[in-house]
């Protein structure tokens, strides 16, 4: 959908054209051997006005609703997600829900889409994956969730390797979406054996 599409280019575009320039700034600072700190001041100004748009970007494009989940709620605009991933790439996706409510707190059904949607990113960007499976499911008072692929798995390091000059954020918002609103977030991976993304969520 259109915000989806504008969520996704602020994210991927605007996003890291800011990382960059943060980078560059760094590298100006360092640099700048000049006795004039009111240059040097100058330079942590636009750091950190950087810093600032960086996290307001993040804030702006986590935050924009797709419009299907206020017309259609969470389970219609989940297929649709994984309409479109099918359409991009060779991974299937194997979805299974089971008595989740037709609608709950909007922020809620928000939260729970964009671990899905950032989740389903990581597959189709990192992981080299054949399947990947959402779990969907109404446990007592609580929306259980879990995105599991098959592909590679983190590196053997155990560090989230990002490609260079970029900060991962991905993993960092869904976990802090998740737990903003009481709710628990875990990621286990093994080497060669697929990530497998855990969200529990109270009702
Ligand atoms: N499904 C996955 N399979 C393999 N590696 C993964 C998977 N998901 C995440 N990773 C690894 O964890 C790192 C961190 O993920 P995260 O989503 O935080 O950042 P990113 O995808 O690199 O960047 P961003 O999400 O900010 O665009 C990735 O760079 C990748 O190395
Ligand atoms: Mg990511």
């Amino acid at each position: 959908s259109h915000n989806r599409k504008i969520s996704m280019d602020l994210h991927d575009h605007i996003g890291q054209t800011l990382v960059t320039l943060k980078i560059d700034l760094d590298l100006i600072a360092d640099r700048v051997k000049s006795p004039d700190t009111s240059l040097k001041l100058v330079i942590e100004k636009a750091k950190a006005k950087t810093i600032q748009a960086i996290e307001d970007i993040e804030k702006i494009s986590h935050g924009l609703r797709p419009s299907m989940l206020d017309t259609l709620g969470l389970l219609p605009s989940l297929r649709d997600l994984f309409e479109e991933v099918k359409k991009q790439t060779n991974i299937e996706i194997h979805f299974f829900t089971r008595d989740i409510p037709k609608r709950f707190d909007p922020e809620k059904e928000l939260t729970i889409f964009r671990v899905v949607q950032e989740g389903l990113t990581n597959v189709i960007k990192h992981s080299r994956a054949k399947n990947c499976f959402v779990n969907l499911i109404k446990k007592d008072n609580s929306i259980v969730l879990s995105v599991e692929d098959d592909g590679v798995g983190f590196k053997a390091n155990g560090k989230l390797g990002a490609s260079k000059g970029k900060i991962p954020l991905g993993l960092i918002f869904m976990k802090e979406r998740v737990i903003q609103l009481n709710g628990e977030f875990s990621i286990e991976s093994r080497v060669g054996g697929g990530v497998h993304l855990f969200a529990e969520i109270p009702i």
